[in-house]
């Protein structure tokens, strides 16, 4: 394992490509949207930098930086020859088929196919290709350079020396893997989205202020953020997404996505990255 293509520069795909080139990989990073990569790229180094500050990478930034390559056309990634491809694109199921079904077309048949889906199926993900036996799921956690966990799934037509292989490259880039079956949201988001999901219902219901909401779990579960924060990190659309999922895949009422989630939504209030969620942020990322 030499060569790592990371599929979409948002910020899971720049969190990926950060620590897959701090492993020492050789690194492509594409995203066709323009201006995408260029961003992650400054991401990455104000990252690093603080990283660097703290004396948790041995190597200068720049010389973490210097093994990023971007890309902005499709046609052009196979000129990387990777060895892995790890896909964190939008969780949208068309979308995310249809770029499987280009990658498989596009890529040398010896690439794996890693998606950092949180819940869209990689049995179905891998029928999208004419190598199933290449595709699974590895799931990083946000933010990515931070946390320790990569969820790794086969799906049913995965090889056996493919999951090893992958999760010997998780644990090269210093995480921590666990095996989860290819199950709606699988483990961390199938505990989580229903956390978050109950604290909106608290919210629509007014039991207590979202502050409120959060300090509560934060000091009373010693959790480092309260699940409102977390939603606005994460992404109320990526969280409403998720519930939907679980929702109509495991078709149990438990799951139903909170009508105030599904609101803030329909407002373009997706969190951190809109600037305005459950909290107004500011463009710096500090809570208003
Ligand atoms: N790169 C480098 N350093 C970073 C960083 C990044 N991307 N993000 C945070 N840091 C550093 C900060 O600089 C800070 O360093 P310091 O202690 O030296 O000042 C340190 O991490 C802690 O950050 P903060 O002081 O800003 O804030 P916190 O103490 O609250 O820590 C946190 C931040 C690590 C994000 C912590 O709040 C946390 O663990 N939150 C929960 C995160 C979580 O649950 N993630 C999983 C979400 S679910 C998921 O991703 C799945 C998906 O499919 C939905």
């Amino acid at each position: 394992m030499e060569k790592i293509l990371v599929v979409g520069a948002g910020q899971m795909g720049a969190g990926i490509a950060q620590v897959s080139a701090q492993a020492g990989f050789s690194v492509g990073l594409f995203d066709a949207f323009p201006g995408a990569a260029e961003r992650a790229m400054e991401g990455m180094k104000k990252s690093l930098a603080k990283l660097a500050e703290k004396g948790q990478i041995q190597e200068k930034p720049e010389a973490v930086i210097a093994r990023v390559r971007v890309f902005t056309k499709m046609d052009e990634v196979a000129s990387l020859d990777p060895d892995l491809m790890i896909e964190a694109i939008t969780e949208n199921v068309e979308i995310k088929l249809k770029l499987y079904a280009d990658l498989d077309r596009v890529l040398p048949a010896k690439t794996i196919l890693a998606s950092n889906t949180s819940s869209i199926p990689i049995t179905q993900i891998g029928a999208a290709t004419k190598r199933p036996d290449k595709v699974v799921g590895m799931h990083f956690m946000n933010p990515v350079p931070i946390m320790k966990l990569v969820e790794v799934i086969p799906g049913l037509a995965t090889d056996p020396g493919v999951l090893a292989t992958v999760l010997k490259t998780a644990e090269r880039m210093g995480k921590t893997t666990i095996v989860a079956k290819d199950r709606p949201a699988f483990v961390v988001n199938r505990i989580l989205m229903p956390l978050i999901n109950e604290a909106f219902f608290a919210l629509g219901e007014g039991l207590a202020s979202a502050e409120d909401i959060d300090t509560g779990v934060r000091l009373g579960l010693n959790h480092p953020m309260g699940p409102l924060t977390l939603a606005d990190f994460v992404g109320l659309d990526t969280c409403l997404a998720i519930l939907e999922v679980l929702h109509k895949q495991l078709g149990e009422d438990k799951y139903r996505p909170a009508p105030v989630l599904r609101q803030y939504v329909q407002a373009g209030w997706y969190g951190k990255k809109a600037g305005r969620g459950v909290y107004v942020w500011e463009a710096g990322g500090q809570k208003k």
